[in-house]
């Protein structure tokens, strides 16, 4: 139907009598309480937190470049905010009360408006209390999309979690601060979910070329993922394009908060059941299945990289080298450590909940980690003094990883490093602010492993 523009006057007219708020509501990102069935069919429906009314919360695709503006509405009983995870943001955008920002309150509202520089699978989630409030369902993908984007049949985003469920109820168990997982691996649940159900199916086509886009928003759990009846590479980590795709032979690790884009093509035939399953010591199981139709495809051959973000080009050896040590947790309890100007023993600190420490503070310290100058290049090395992995997040930049043999590997957001292991890291930092750096297993940040590091 053709408007006219008689008609076309009076529909505008019509929507700018609309109250405000309504205008609005496109760009709204409302925070509320929610059920949904996590649980497979016949358990009871799940309370849950979420962004919009389902987990994940609504898919916010944007291209290269664009921005992002969405009014954050709290309509939870907590304080909450956004972070906007892996992307290379303003920092007064990036959601950390505290540091950049105060919680939103029951019943107010916040802006948050920001250009998404680099392509890639992002997401975004609370960054208020969020051992609790990320358990609960408050995350979502944030998708920015290439201009030229790689020739695929289908673009999945895969976002995996792990729920502790109440087997009868299926309640979310309400234990987020229980002192037996912070200090240990955190808190890790008993059911997987992908895109907030229990083993999920997308039909596809034999042949097919699919470009699988996976986030791990659980709190705790590192994935070992294998491909089922599906042949590719990974095409990117934590956003950020390999400059080779790396074919995927056996089983990948994706700790919490990390991204890996695939490009894989289905080799099982119609009829068959191809799957993304999760590997665990006592075997495996799968947590997407994927049916696989007739189609007249047939696969293609080799694979070109995704397009460069265009990230810096440097040399690290003359950097100055920061060194911090993970400390703490079971096995390996605190003798003691500081909170603010206090030194704590460690009985002290695990009566307040601290079990964990990063270069002797229990808590994200008063003068920050390191006081870089706007374009400098740091090299940080983690040493896990630890018995258990972290997942090691800087927010605001991306950093490359130094291999063994002293070569740049990929740019990621948020690195492994696992029991007793000693990684280094190098980063351009060219993006002025306050930022954290954390661990993303959401307990052991919440029970001592933050930091935080100053660009200026
Ligand atoms: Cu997804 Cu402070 O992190
Ligand atoms: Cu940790």
């Amino acid at each position: 139907m053709i408007l006219s523009r008689r008609r076309f006057l009076q529909t505008s007219t019509a929507l700018m009598l609309l109250p405000r708020a309504a205008h609005a509501v496109s760009s709204d990102l409302i925070a509320l309480d929610s059920e949904q069935q996590i649980a497979p069919e016949g358990y009871p429906t799940t309370p849950v937190w979420t962004y919009g009314g389902s987990v994940p919360g609504i898919e916010i695709r944007v291209p290269q470049g664009g921005r992002v503006r969405r009014n954050l509405v709290n309509n939870l009983s907590q304080p909450t905010a956004v972070h906007w995870h892996g992307i290379r943001i303003d920092n007064a955008m990036d959601g950390v009360p505290g540091l950049t920002q105060d919680a939103v309150e029951p019943g107010q509202s916040f802006v948050y408006d920001f250009v998404a520089p680099d392509a890639g699978t992002y997401w975004y989630h609370s960054h208020n209390r969020s051992v609790e409030q990320v358990a609960r369902g408050l995350y979502g993908p944030l998708i920015v999309e290439e201009a030229s984007p790689p020739d695929v049949d289908q673009d999945l985003t895969l976002m995996l979690d792990d729920w502790r469920l109440d087997p009868e109820t299926a309640h979310i168990v309400d234990d987020f601060d229980n002192g037996h997982d912070l200090s240990h691996a955190g808190r890790l649940g008993n059911l997987v979910s992908v895109n907030g159900g229990f083993d999920p199916s997308y039909s596809v086509g034999s042949g097919e070329r699919l470009r699988l886009r996976l986030i791990n928003a659980s709190n705790a759990r590192i994935f070992d993922l294998a491909l089922d009846g599906l042949a590719g590479w990974i095409v990117a980590l934590d956003g950020m394009p390999l400059a080779v795709p790396l074919p995927v032979e056996d089983s990948f690790p994706l700790a919490p908060a990390q991204r890996a884009d695939l490009i894989v093509d289905v080799t099982s035939s119609s009829g068959e059941v191809a799957g993304l399953a999760s590997i665990e010591r006592d075997g495996g199981y799968g947590v997407v299945r994927f049916p696989v139709f007739e189609t007249a495809h047939t696969r293609r051959r080799g694979i070109a990289p995704l397009p460069s973000n265009n990230m810096p080009e440097f040399q690290y050896e003359e950097a100055p080298l920061h060194r911090m040590s993970l400390q703490g947790g079971a096995m390996r309890w605190l003798e003691g450590a500081k909170l603010g100007d206090q030194d704590l023993t460690g009985r002290e600190l695990a009566q307040l909940g601290r079990f964990w420490a990063l270069n002797g503070y229990a808590e994200r310290p008063k003068d920050p980690f390191l006081d870089a100058q706007l374009g400098q290049i740091h090299r940080i090395e983690f040493v896990n003094e630890t018995a258990f992995p972290h997942a090691m997040h800087l927010h605001g930049h991306h950093f490359r990883l130094i291999l063994p043999d002293g070569s740049l590997g990929p740019w990621r957001d948020t690195v492994l490093v696992d029991r007793g292991e000693t990684r280094q890291i190098a980063l351009v930092a060219d993006n002025p602010g306050d930022w954290l750096l954390h661990c993303h297993m959401l307990g052991h940040a919440a029970s001592g492993m933050m930091s935080w590091f100053r660009v200026s």
